[in-house]
């Protein structure tokens, strides 16, 4: 049986409304790649994930875009039934998922009844509200932000952001920039084997106002076409860039990429929390040890207290394996969050190809191996664009192999 309580949106509820709840909701489970809910159709129950994960795919003109993805514990659809509109978008999960209707009429009355429920609402509505009531395509048209982060170093944040990133630009042939924002000790002119002749310092000397032109000069471009800014050649040299500059960079590259990747120092500075502010989704890196499970909890909490939208959240196990002495779901009930995406621990992989400066998604040795299939997962995640038919079954055979 599903506790409902569990489920931090319910949260606030008493337990009798819990028992209500349990009565008047229906559970269903559905196969990788079902449309539950169609743009344009009756939206008459409040949807909440318990299990897998749902894309909101939302149609601009002959355009579609993935606003966000839904974990368990996610809901949709206040926006939908405060507006009395009919559905905004399309609701389409991956891996077998399984969801809870909460009837229209339910989530209304306890609205009404609960002010603390219904501040929860307010606040998830006044964060989506916008994005998805927008008619254009002007939010969809600007580049990804997408921050790998974590205050604890070794988690795979370098190694990870690479690999995706190069995976976007050769295999999904996205317009793709990495930024290396660990500035005193980055690590991606290693990883890719670049010359760090051309680095953000350079790029604090060109006379303001800064211009696009300027910054594509002082990106290193890798075989995969991958663009890199890489960080000063000199850790002094990071203490004179300043974040009102970086924030500028990234404001002009946003809107001539598709996805801004950036790797960040294992630190809480100022600067990263304007990186994660400046982020449309930040990719929380944990292995599945007690001092990051302790770590990614504080900060999980600190992240809300910052009002940062729980949705720009996703938690990525990396390092995964089958015996890791603690089960994957207690921790996802610890940290009140689901595990969005498990990468394996691939030493015989990864670490050659660290050694070599050549990521691993471009080795021939590692072509239809786990590591690979979770990094494509991970992509095809943030393009919202599927990969090839039955793919997706091979990869919720990664749960079962790693035993997760
Ligand atoms: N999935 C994996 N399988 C095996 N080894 C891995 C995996 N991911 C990362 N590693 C190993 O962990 C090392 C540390 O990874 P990485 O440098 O990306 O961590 P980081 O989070 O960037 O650390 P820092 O905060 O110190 O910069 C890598 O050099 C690699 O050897
Ligand atoms: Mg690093």
């Amino acid at each position: 049986m599903i506790d409902l309580r569990a489920f931090s949106f319910l949260s606030t509820l008493p337990s009798r409304e819990i028992e209500k709840l349990r009565k008047v909701c229906r559970y269903k489970k559905y196969a990788s790649g079902t449309v539950i809910v169609k743009e344009k159709e009756d939206l008459s129950d409040l949807v909440m994930v318990v299990e897998g994960q749902v894309s909101v795919v939302k149609t601009y003109g002959d355009r579609k875009s993935t606003l966000f993805t839904l974990d368990p514990g996610d809901v949709y659809g206040e926006v939908e039934i405060l507006n009395g509109t009919k559905c905004l978008t399309t609701l389409i999960g991956y891996q077998e998922f399984q969801v809870i209707f909460i009837p229209k009429e339910f989530f209304l009355r306890i609205i009404g009844l609960y002010p603390g429920f219904a501040k929860e609402t307010r606040d998830l509505y006044s964060r989506r509200g916008p994005l998805l009531l927008e008619e254009g395509l002007s939010k969809s048209e600007f580049a990804k932000v997408v921050t790998f982060f974590n205050v604890k170093g070794g988690a795979g944040k370098s190694v990870i952001s690479s690999n995706v990133a190069v995976m976007l630009a050769k295999y999904w042939k996205k317009k793709v920039v990495l930024l290396d924002m660990n500035l005193a000790f980055g690590d991606q002119a290693i990883l890719l084997g670049l010359s760090p002749n051309k680095n953000i310092h350079n790029l604090t000397k060109v006379r303001p106002p800064l211009k696009l032109s300027s910054i594509e000069e002082q990106l290193t471009r890798h075989s995969s076409g991958l663009k890199v800014l890489l960080p000063p050649p000199l850790p002094e040299l990071s203490e004179s860039i300043r974040l009102e500059f970086i924030e500028n960079i990234i404001d002009i590259l946003k809107s001539h990429y598709d996805f801004i990747i950036i790797d960040t120092h294992n630190q809480l500075s100022p600067l990263e929390l304007k990186l994660l502010d400046c982020s449309d989704l930040i990719m929380l890196i944990m292995t599945m040890e007690l001092t990051f499970i302790k770590n990614t909890k504080v900060l999980l909490d600190l992240l809300q207290r910052l009002k940062i939208p729980r949705e720009k959240v996703k938690v990525v196990l990396n390092r995964a394996f089958k015996s890791m002495g603690l089960e994957p779901s207690k921790v996802e009930k610890s940290l009140r969050y689901a595990i969005s995406h498990f990468i394996p621990s691939e030493g015989n992989i990864v670490v050659p190809s660290v050694n070599k400066g050549t990521p691993f998604v471009l080795a021939k040795g590692s072509d239809g191996t786990a590591i690979l299939m979770a990094i494509k997962k991970l992509c095809a995640r943030l393009t919202g664009e599927e990969i090839e038919k039955g793919t997706w079954n091979m990869f919720s055979l990664l749960k079962e192999v790693f035993g997760l």
